[in-house]
């Protein structure tokens, strides 16, 4: 940009919306983690060890060579036939069936966070979350300027039986991630599913099942969703960036064919449709059971890092420091003694080079400035042991230098 271009910007009349948006500031400091000495806890992505590489590559030559002008073509909005009939069959099972017409394929999961927020909230729509909830759900509902209302939660998840009719008037959705929430790791119990899933059937307004980690569980033995516990009210994500890779940007949701159509209509005006290419591919490796021996592999790994990151956090946490023991996904949750703000902490932990996300943005209301989300899939055993050795010592110099005051 010259400098002209810089003053018309600075004086261009931005909307309502876009003034409201801001970035946060924790994601300006955490632009340091990108440097190679720095041992980051904080990012959510997936380890690159687990992409299958070679198994793309083979899909897409045989989809240039095949079908190159299907493949390269404008395609239809709903996503492509074949993947949303495979997607629809991968959630039937027993008495429950998935019609390939509840089927949208979206553009990552983050997308479908963003249509659901275009057709169901307006200004002021009471909108519930879980305490915590996932950061990138609050950036796309809030740029829709719902009235969030957090649900009542404990170690195990959302407390059904705190969803009273006070809480819940007017709400235009509930959105939950029962498997391996981002951020704090935890699992709803099947009882809890089994009461959420009876709200659902009562409840004027979707409840939103946001399933990235679901099939990320270690012992291999998945809970089973919502949706298959109430297929006909339950609007369930799903996404292959977990346990494909993240850059194809393939999601979909999964919604009554009422709401269904609507976000079509939604989805058609933001982006026409997924790329053909990518959703092709998607379904080429995937279609004749890939996943069966490509989940175990990645569980395995994230199993044994999220050991070496208990047993660091074991050794090296100084006493009222204390986490949570997930059984899959991506993340443990960390409650530091109630006087460390999390934020002063990760300057600290940047200046050694180190980097974990404090809890505080992910909470819609009143935030607990003394938790923390740490990521283990990418980061060496050797490097954990490392990061959390430096983050032990900076607690206890924190926790130290506040008893001393
Ligand atoms: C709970 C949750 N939902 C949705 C997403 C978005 O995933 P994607 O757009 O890659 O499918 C993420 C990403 O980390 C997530 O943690």
């Amino acid at each position: 940009m010259d400098h002209s271009d810089l003053q018309a910007a600075r004086t261009w009349q931005l909307s309502e919306r876009a003034i409201k948006l801001t970035s946060s500031a924790i994601r300006e400091i955490l632009k340091v983690t990108e440097r190679p000495e720095v041992i980051s806890f904080a990012g959510g992505l997936p380890s690159p060890a687990t992409f299958p590489a070679e198994e793309m590559r083979a899909a897409a030559d045989r989809i240039l060579r095949d079908n190159p002008a299907a493949a390269l073509q404008y395609s239809a909005t709903e996503g492509y036939l074949p993947l949303r009939e495979w997607v629809a069959a991968r959630h039937s099972h027993g008495g429950v069936k998935i019609r390939a017409s509840q089927v949208l394929i979206t553009t990552g999961s983050q997308q479908a966070l963003d249509l659901l927020g275009k057709v169901l909230i307006s200004p002021d729509s009471p909108v519930l979350v879980e305490t915590p909830t996932y950061l990138g759900a609050l950036q796309s509902f809030s740029l829709y300027e719902p009235r969030y209302v957090q649900m009542p939660t404990d170690d195990e998840g959302l407390v059904p039986e705190g969803l009273t009719p006070q809480l819940t008037e007017r709400a235009r959705l509930l959105y939950a991630i029962p498997s391996f929430q981002n951020p704090t790791g935890r699992r709803l119990p099947l009882a809890r599913r089994e009461a959420l899933a009876a709200f659902a059937k009562r409840a004027p307004f979707p409840v939103v099942e946001d399933n990235p980690y679901g099939e990320l569980d270690y012992a291999g033995e998945p809970l089973p969703t919502l949706l298959s516990m109430a297929p006909e009210h339950i609007v369930h994500l799903g996404s292959f960036s977990k346990v494909l890779a993240p850059g194809l940007r393939v999601g979909y949701i999964i919604a009554p064919e009422a709401l269904h159509h609507k976000l079509v209509q939604a989805k058609q005006a933001t982006d026409l449709h997924t790329p053909s290419f990518t959703q092709r591919i998607v379904h080429e490796v995937v279609k004749d059971g890939f996943l069966d021996t490509h989940i175990p592999k990645i569980r395995a790994l994230y199993r044994s890092q999220c050991e070496a990151m208990h047993a660091a956090l074991a050794r090296f946490m100084p006493e009222g420091v204390s986490w949570n023991r997930p059984e899959g996904g991506m993340f443990i949750w960390v409650n530091l003694p109630a006087h460390i703000d999390a934020m002063k902490l990760l300057e600290a932990a940047i200046a050694q080079n180190v980097a974990f996300v404090p809890g505080a943005p992910f909470f819609a209301g009143e935030a607990r400035h003394n938790t923390l989300r740490l990521s283990f899939v990418t980061v060496p055993p050797a490097k954990i042991d490392e990061g959390v050795a430096k983050l032990g010592a900076l607690i206890r110099a924190q926790a130290g230098a506040q008893a001393g005051a």
